[in-house]
């Protein structure tokens, strides 16, 4: 018997992985494993790799497969990993997909792969509208989920910052990306009968009963 789930939340940038990867965290009491926030991080070290990182991500590109692999090797050993965990942004690549096979089969899990569909032209004013609390990382939206005071966390009070990626420029690259090296995930989950796709433009809690619905 498969020794509990790994999620992968696949999706463009801003389809709303994070949104929904907090969500079904809460639900299956598991962790949302988000690389992008890993990476955030250790961009802000003084680590060797800190600024190679940091200039990637800012330019909308993908950081290497080897740095991802390492990271999302340490992570998901970690405790709180060990009833099943949700990944929010990987795999990205075909490479980091067969290396997350490996890990399926080391671990013995069962992996869904939940694809968010939406197109490109909805994207811009998510991510350039998207503020992020600095300490608990909840996500808002200026268009679409304001926080109720200006700038300020609903939740913990701590200040929301704006994401330097989250500009026209990184994010037209960070489209490229997705469209070159992403989206084939679909095709190659889709052959291995684990992927299940919801409308990614309908609103946030809408979204999150399609996927509650697949787990039933
Ligand atoms: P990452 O942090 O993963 O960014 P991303 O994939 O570009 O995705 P986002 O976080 O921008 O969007 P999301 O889909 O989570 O949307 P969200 O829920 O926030 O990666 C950043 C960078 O790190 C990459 O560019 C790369 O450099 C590097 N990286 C990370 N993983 C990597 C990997 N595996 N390999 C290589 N490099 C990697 O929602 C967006 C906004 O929309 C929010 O404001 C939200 O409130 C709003 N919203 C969400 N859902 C809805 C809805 N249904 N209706 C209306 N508004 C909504």
């Amino acid at each position: 018997m498969a020794l509990g789930k790994i999620i992968v939340m696949l999706g463009a940038p801003g389809s709303g992985k994070g949104t929904q990867a907090k969500q079904l965290q809460d639900k299956f009491s598991i962790p949302q494993i988000s690389t992008g926030d890993i990476l955030r991080a250790l961009a802000k070290e003084d680590a060797p790799l800190s600024k190679q990182i940091r200039e990637t991500q800012a330019a909308g590109k993908l950081v290497s497969d080897d740095i991802l692999l390492e990271v999302v090797n340490q992570r998901t050993k970690k405790e709180d990993c060990k009833n099943g965990f949700i990944l929010d942004g990987y795999p990205r690549t075909i490479v980091q997909a067969g290396q997350l096979e490996g890990l399926v089969t080391e671990q013995n899990r069962e992996l869904k792969v939940i694809n968010i569909e939406i197109l490109d032209d909805l994207l811009l004013k998510r991510l350039t509208g998207r503020r992020s609390c600095s300490f608990c990382a909840e996500i808002y939206n200026v268009y679409f989920k304001p926080s109720k005071s200006d700038n300020l966390c609903d939740k913990c009070g701590r200040n929301l910052i704006h994401r330097s990626d989250d500009n026209a420029e990184s994010i037209e690259k960070r489209l490229q990306e997705y469209h070159k090296n992403t989206a084939p995930l679909i095709k190659y989950y889709n052959d291995k009968n684990c992927l299940s796709t919801v409308d990614g433009a309908k609103p946030a809690e809408e979204v999150f009963d399609l996927i509650c619905n697949i787990f039933q």
